[in-house]
């Protein structure tokens, strides 16, 4: 694969972005810097799902247009992208006129492939999850998550998605990557064991005016999900003058992956409807659907706007900054498990692996090698056997790294990293330079070169996930390279190699939760 397409959900911006919706969108940052580190033409796409009953009625509480409702929260997510060291190429709005063009097309080629039919609908829908509901889905009066539900009887539009249930069942069954992890993939394996029902498409404007109107009923709107989906493939250029090329680039080419990280509440509208709308529009599907588990508050119940205990990014970054909090995102928790988040295990994190591994490597380093070779690197050698251990291991780390973030492990990829941290802190004990380095200089040399050359690497491998942090102690350690390829290479730092003393790269936090 030459090229990596990634993408968040788009949000609802009913509201102000918080820790949940941050942690797919700062996954996806580092999944995609990473495959721009493996050398790969990458794009990245975030962005905001401004249709539907939910916006128009938090618009209508604020007694403003749902436009500029819009415009204005729109604000608050790209700023808090950008706190977030969020590097995306796209954020995607579906108030573009451009995105309303391409809906429209679509709706129109279903339509007359006659995918599309008329029927009156009656049963339950939930505007919190803008998503109908039967007699039988519907659980002591709420919806199966729990969510308000109203009784509903209108004429509406229909997409055949039913008629794709065995494609839809063979193609997951011989795509093993498709949806991920493999317990999301049985999930959505026993959902369509169930006869699929066809998908309802429109809303009537009497009810709800703010959507695409349909193209071939001006009395409806477009159902926001069936608007939302399609931002995937319309960002990179379906069915628009003049980008033929692109879309072919992104999404057809076989060189190419389409990836989309989800939550897992959202698994169904991405696995089922999605790929459906796709078979029906002749489009090849994605490569990857990877949902993620929830981040937890600390009495482990999940924060989301809608159920309350939201804790914003903010409430971390007063305490640490902004970088560590995305090694905690990517290594604390196994991406597609639900994990508890609070400040106390953010600085727990930073402590244990940033402070003790890397700082303490750097720092333990560097001040020797400024106190006796005049913050000149020292020559290197691998004459021994505890050297030539790390060096392998050091050599081995960025395919390891590269192995579990292309199969979206992220925290097998930190857990690599911080094993080759350790065990050089390790050899340095047992080797001791402080102490050597007074009778037997040229070895003490030696071994803090070992140390340089791991800090290099795995400074070159970190960026990913900390790219301040790692910009400023390649930029100590006087890294030039700081390609993927530089991390198989031994010895790449030239001894004579001026080598800053440290600066503290991660204070240690003394930090007590109150409670
Ligand atoms: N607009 C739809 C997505 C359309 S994509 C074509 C939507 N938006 S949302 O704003 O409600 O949520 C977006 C994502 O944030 C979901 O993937 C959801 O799982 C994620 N999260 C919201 N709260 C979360 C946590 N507490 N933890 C992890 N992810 C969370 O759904």
């Amino acid at each position: 694969m030459k090229r990596f397409y990634i993408t968040t959900p788009i949000y609802y911006p009913n509201d102000v972005p918080h820790i949940g919706t941050a942690y797919s969108t700062i996954m996806c940052d580092i999944i995609k810097r990473y495959h721009t580190l493996f050398n790969r033409e990458t794009y990245f796409v975030t962005g905001t799902d401004e249709h539907g009953q939910k916006i128009q009625k938090a618009a209508e509480e604020r007694g403003i247009p749902p436009q500029q409702h819009c415009d204005e929260m729109v604000e608050n997510f790209k700023s808090a992208w950008q706190k977030l060291e969020v590097d995306y190429n796209h954020f995607f709005r579906t108030t573009d006129d451009w995105h309303k063009d391409v809906v429209s097309k679509c709706l129109q080629e279903l339509f007359d492939k006659d995918e599309i039919y008329t029927d009156t609908y009656e049963g339950w829908y939930s505007v919190s999850e803008e998503i109908f509901y039967t007699d039988k889905e519907v659980v002591d009066g709420k919806s199966p998550s729990g969510r308000e539900v109203t009784r509903i009887k209108e004429k509406n539009y229909f997409f055949k998605m039913s008629k794709y249930q065995q494609q839809l069942i063979d193609y997951i069954e011989s795509n093993p990557d498709f949806i991920k992890p493999e317990s999301r993939k049985n999930e959505v394996l026993g959902f369509l064991k169930q006869p699929l029902g066809d998908l309802c498409i429109s809303r009537p404007k009497s009810r709800l005016s703010w959507g695409i109107e349909l193209p071939f009923d001006t009395e409806y709107v477009t159902y926001v999900w069936f608007d939302a989906l399609l931002n995937y493939a319309t960002a990179v250029g379906l069915k628009q003058e003049g980008k033929q090329a692109e879309f072919e680039k992104w999404w057809s080419s076989t060189d190419s992956g389409v990836h989309h990280v989800i939550g897992k509440d959202i698994l169904t509208t991405h696995c089922v409807y999605w790929p459906t709308m796709l078979m029906a529009l002749g489009l090849p599907l994605p490569k990857t659907i990877f949902a993620h588990g929830w981040i937890l508050n600390k009495d482990n119940g999940k924060m989301s706007k809608s159920t309350g205990g939201v804790l914003s990014a903010d409430v971390f970054t007063d305490i640490v900054d902004i970088e560590p909090l995305r090694y905690f995102l990517a290594h604390d928790i196994h991406f597609g498990n639900d994990a508890p988040i609070s400040r106390e295990l953010v600085v727990q994190s930073v402590n244990n692996d940033l402070a003790n591994n890397i700082g303490n490597l750097l720092s333990r380093s560097t001040n020797l090698i400024a106190k006796y070779f005049e913050g000149s690197t020292p020559k290197g050698s691998d004459d021994d056997e505890p050297t030539k251990k790390i060096q392998e291991l050091a050599l081995a780390t960025g395919e390891t790294v590269k192995q579990n973030i292309e199969a979206f492990e992220p925290s097998k990829a930190m857990e690599a990293i911080i094993r080759l941290l350790k065990a050089t802190n390790q050899f340095l004990e047992e080797k001791a330079p402080w102490t050597t380095a007074k009778t037997d200089t040229a070895q003490a040399g030696k071994d803090l070169y070992t140390a340089i050359e791991v800090l290099r690497i795995t400074g070159i491998l970190l960026q990913p996930v900390l790219p301040n942090k790692m910009d400023s102690l390649l930029t100590q350690l006087s890294c030039q390279d700081r390609s993927f390829e530089a991390t198989k290479i031994w010895g790449a730092t030239a001894d004579g190699t001026p080598m800053e003393k440290s600066k503290p790269l991660f204070p240690r936090i003394n930090f007590k939760e109150e409670e």
